[in-house]
């Protein structure tokens, strides 16, 4: 069984968020299973990444979008460490950017590549069983091949929709059916939701099936989804909920090169120390109080907005002390809220800026890892976190809820109600209080490294969709 996914990011290629994290794994864990041969198509951007390897062009051709011819290369990356093949579409002078997104065309840049991609199927004869779509990005694709002419050898071919984060569902006018006259036939209006073409619509209208990236953000999208919750309802039959794992060979705190000290569940607690001691070293913080870390964008839907009030009230209100640590970056509100923080508090640390390597250190080196989002469809880094032996404190919604557990029933974490900083910093409090009870702290660091959220399970439940 042949598999295409297609998608804007891809880990190690091209990383914003966890989309590359999933669209980096589930491929490699698929091609284990028997049978399945799955593969990436992504755009290519200029990081230093592609340049390093070696490639091979499988494809030269030429797309029209309205006045403008734009130049298609695809090109097979060779090096085989991915675990799976890697297809990049390069369209120049328009794709060839630094960045997935931010870009005034980004619509003419995301029609453009899923035509090019059906292009370059086209005209190659190649016919996948399934197209995995991820994101609206990519939402177009079922309309696009039972509908336009141009595609029809791909007609029938099997679509699924992979909804990572529904905010966000690329409304464009209607204008933008100058680029690409077919989205004008007779079933234009399974494009448009309200007046506008909306390709996140599209998507759940056209494909075969879509899923939600947990069974909770699935549930809730039947009630929130910014306006689209009634087309959830009415296209329930092919809805599905699939929680993402997480790829245990990258994170690995046993392997991983980017920590201090490597360390498994036998000495984890010497390991997780010794990382924070460097860590608490190399920012100044004093490595005996505990230690809450924040990674993540500074959105809205994380919660991030609430982090100046959390640092503030849970450092005047903590008694005994602890170190807050924040790496991130986006809303420059919030950067220059947390920025000013900086100045007043020393066990206070803000670090700026997309961090790979650093993420691994605060996975391993923080005793909690706090996660006060307002959605979150999945959330890998409370997975990341356990697996890393770190306490996550989340508030429970959406990935959140099916993955963390609260201590009191058992569970691997502490949930909160309310995305508010006085619910987080309760929570910060309880977790506080577990911190002081070194038994049972100790017994939490080993428990949570105990978890499974590897792959594995999740691609078998992929596939089990793709078959059907
Ligand atoms: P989202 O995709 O909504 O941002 P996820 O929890 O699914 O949230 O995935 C976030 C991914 O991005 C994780 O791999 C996390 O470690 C990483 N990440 C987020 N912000 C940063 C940052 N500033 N530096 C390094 N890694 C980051
Ligand atoms: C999105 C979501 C996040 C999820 C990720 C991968 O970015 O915000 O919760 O984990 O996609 O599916």
């Amino acid at each position: 069984m042949k598999i295409f996914n297609l998608s804007l990011e891809c880990y190690p290629v091209a990383k914003v968020g966890g989309l590359a994290d999933v669209v980096g794994a589930l491929p490699k864990y698929l091609n284990k299973i028997e049978g399945v041969e799955a593969c990436v198509i992504m755009p290519w951007y200029n990081k230093p990444f592609v340049h390093d390897n070696e490639f091979e062009v499988v494809f030269n051709g030429w797309i029209h979008q309205s006045f403008h011819m734009f130049e298609v290369t695809v090109m097979k990356e060779r090096s085989k460490v991915l675990g799976f093949d890697l297809y990049l579409v390069k369209i120049a002078g328009l794709l060839d950017r630094n960045n997935p997104y931010g870009y005034w065309d980004e619509s003419q840049q995301f029609l453009a590549f899923q035509h090019a991609v059906l292009h370059w199927l086209t005209a190659m004869k190649i016919r996948p069983d399934v197209l995995h779509c991820h994101d609206y990005h990519t939402g177009l694709v079922p309309f696009m091949i039972e509908n336009c002419p141009e595609f029809d050898f791909l007609k029938g071919v099997k679509t699924i929709g992979t909804i990572h984060n529904g905010e966000y569902q690329g409304q464009m006018n209607w204008e933008m059916a100058d680029y690409f006259p077919w989205f004008r036939g007779d079933k234009a209006g399974l494009l448009d939701w309200n007046g506008w073409i909306n390709p996140l619509a599209a998507m759940l209208k056209c494909c075969h099936a879509f899923n939600a990236v947990s069974e909770g953000y699935l549930d809730e999208l039947f009630h929130s989804l910014r306006g689209l919750e009634t087309l959830v309802q009415q296209e329930h039959a092919k809805a599905y909920g699939i929680i993402n794992g997480i790829d245990t060979e990258v994170w690995n705190p046993k392997t991983d090169a980017f920590l201090d000290f490597n360390y498994s569940r036998e000495n984890a607690l010497e390991g997780k120390w010794r990382n924070k001691n460097e860590l608490c070293k190399a920012y100044g913080l004093n490595p005996d109080l505990p230690l809450v870390s924040f990674i993540g964008r500074f959105a809205i839907e994380k919660g991030a907005d609430l982090l100046p009030d959390i640092v503030w009230q849970s450092i005047q209100q903590t008694y005994g002390g602890l170190n807050i640590m924040v790496l991130g970056s986006g809303d420059k509100q919030i950067e220059h809220e947390l920025k000013e923080l900086q100045y007043s508090y020393s066990n206070f640390v803000l670090d700026l800026g997309y961090k790979e390597f650093l993420s691994h250190k605060i996975y391993a080196s923080s005793d909690f890892l706090l996660m006060p989002s307002r959605v979150e469809p999945c959330g890998l880094n409370q997975m990341y976190a356990m697996r890393y032996g770190t306490v996550p404190v989340v508030r429970f919604t959406g990935g959140l809820r099916d993955t963390v557990e609260d201590i009191s029933t058992g569970g691997s974490g502490i949930n909160f109600g309310a995305a508010t900083a006085n619910d987080a910093v309760h929570g910060i409090h309880r977790a506080l209080h577990i911190f002081h009870d070194k038994k049972m702290m100790d017994s939490l660091v080993h428990s949570n490294m105990d978890y499974n959220f590897s792959w594995e399970k999740s691609a078998e439940k992929y596939l089990e969709l793709y078959r059907k």
